[in-house]
């Protein structure tokens, strides 16, 4: 009986612990990452994650507080307590929800190949990535795509912040990359010096790499914090709220 109601008090305080009440929520982001989180020229941090995360958390009455981190190391970063959430266009798939709980989705976005027209390819395969060298951000859903197709034929080139690669892209070290769509649509083809252009289709399939939609992340154990997340998405949803940031970043 003694040992019953000790294992009880064990069980009472390991759930309390795990019901724990925030009132400052810590986000962990990758920047920039534009349009989705970025600075502008007065170095004010905005995005389409940052507007969206910070009318969630006004929703839900708590103080968010966005905490830089580099995207290699986002998800060991909120395991280890850095951070509360990641909201930083993360894509939500099966190897991930390992690790952590998801949100529901809050958008959704393809991916896309993007090169100088002079690259003169229609589409991205094996034959026409022969021999290139292929830019991505290291530890995306796009590098492992790249990694376990295209390894063998061709040079893989894998950076720390998707600025780099576009540096890299601009400074023709890259004949192509392969990146989340609206990233490459603000930072490439909106550039006005070369004219980088769209190779194929827009990818999407198959799920196990590409997912099911960017979603925020939480330590597994805080089901009650994702709860809230998720039920503040469905009201700006409702109220005509996430539609307005939409609009901010994507247009009608
Ligand atoms: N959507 C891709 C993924 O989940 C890339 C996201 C990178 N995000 C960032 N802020 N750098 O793997």
């Amino acid at each position: 009986l003694l040992t019953m109601s000790v294992l009880g008090l064990a069980i009472a305080a390991a759930s309390s612990a795990q019901a724990r009440d925030y009132d400052h929520v810590r986000i962990g982001v990758d920047v920039p990452y534009e349009p989705m989180e970025y600075r502008t020229a007065d170095g004010e941090l905005t995005g389409f994650d940052i507007d969206l995360g910070n009318a969630l958390c006004d929703r839900i009455g708590v103080t968010c507080e966005w905490v830089e981190q580099e995207w290699d190391g986002i998800i060991p970063g909120l395991l280890s307590r850095n951070y509360d959430a990641i909201m930083s266009s993360m894509t939500i798939n099966d190897e991930r929800r390992q690790q952590v709980l998801f949100s529901d989705p809050y958008i959704t976005m393809p991916s896309a190949w993007f090169a100088p027209s002079t690259l003169d390819i229609t589409e991205a395969n094996e034959e026409t990535l022969a021999g290139k060298t292929i830019g991505v951000q290291r530890g995306t859903l796009q590098d492992n795509f790249v990694t376990d197709n295209f390894n063998s034929i061709a040079s893989i080139s894998r950076y720390s912040t998707a600025d780099d690669m576009v540096l890299d892209m601009q400074a023709q070290r890259l004949d192509i990359v392969f990146l989340d769509f609206p990233i490459g649509q603000s930072t490439l083809l909106n550039n006005e010096d070369t004219d980088y252009v769209v190779v194929g289709e827009q990818v999407s399939e198959p799920k196990e790499y590409f997912g099911d939609g960017f979603g925020i992340a939480f330590r597994q154990r805080d089901e009650a914090l994702a709860e809230r997340f998720n039920d503040a998405l469905a009201e700006l949803q409702d109220d005509g709220t996430y539609d307005e940031i939409f609009a901010r970043y994507f247009g009608e």
